[in-house]
């Protein structure tokens, strides 16, 4: 079993059931326009991820790592009328792809973007008295998931949900030896989560069209 056979199930779910979206496939050809890399969620992980929000009843959510914008619209689509989502992208160049795509998606009121590395802009966010977030969505560079993920904690309320993409990576989170920073930062990561009496957690791995990875999900306590 193997990539194509993975990619050929992800396909034949996606004719199925998740139905083509005239603002995600602009953000898509956007993306690729302008030569970003074609790193986003996967339709079917994205459409977990937008009923994860649903489930939640989400107003507010906070991503880290936005690239074009197709997680965020996915995400943001979820929020009701009054819902706001803050999402931060290291990349300007991307920033200013993916704000075109979520104006065009008639979600400029809802999203707010934040430019910089992720933990430059957070204590702006800190001061302004951000969150509690209801949900949010861990899925920039990968050796700082351990420090997004403390502070998403300390900005959530009991009952909130945090996801973290690209865990599994390969299988290395399997690797006690791995030398890999992004690998042992998700190692980090399930150690925090194992130590922490506020949350409760798990993770699943996935294949699919990106490949061997998996994503954790926690339940705020
Ligand atoms: N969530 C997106 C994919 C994000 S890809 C989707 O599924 O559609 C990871 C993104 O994190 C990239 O755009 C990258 O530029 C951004 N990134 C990398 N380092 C970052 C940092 N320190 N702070 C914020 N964003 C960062
Ligand atoms: C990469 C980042 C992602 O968020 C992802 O889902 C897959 C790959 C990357 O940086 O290579
Ligand atoms: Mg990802």
């Amino acid at each position: 079993m193997e990539q194509e056979t993975w990619s050929a199930v992800d396909a034949f779910v996606e004719e199925t059931l998740v139905p083509e979206d005239e603002f995600l496939q602009a953000a898509l050809d956007a993306a690729e326009a302008a030569g970003l890399p074609q790193i986003q969620v996967s339709p079917p992980q994205g459409k977990l991820l937008q009923m994860l929000a649903r489930l939640q009843g989400a107003r507010t959510v906070l991503e880290f790592g936005t690239l074009g914008g197709y997680s965020t619209i996915l995400l943001a689509r979820a929020l009701p009328e009054d819902g706001r989502l803050i999402t931060l992208e290291a990349n300007a160049e991307y920033a200013e792809v993916a704000r075109g795509s979520i104006e065009r998606a008639g979600l400029g009121e809802v999203v707010e973007l934040r430019v910089g590395p992720a933990l430059e802009t957070l204590p702006a966010l800190e001061e302004e008295g951000a969150g509690p977030f209801d949900l949010t969505f861990i899925d920039a560079d990968k050796v700082n998931t351990p420090n997004y993920f403390a502070w998403a904690l300390d900005h959530s309320r009991p009952g909130s949900l945090i996801v973290a993409d690209n865990v599994v990576r390969g299988g290395t989170l399997g690797q006690a030896a791995s030398e890999d920073p992004a690998a042992r930062a998700q190692r980090q990561l399930h150690e925090a989560l194992a130590s922490e009496p506020r949350i409760t957690a798990t993770t699943i791995q996935t294949v699919g069209s990106k490949g061997y990875d998996g994503f954790t999900v926690g339940l705020v306590l």
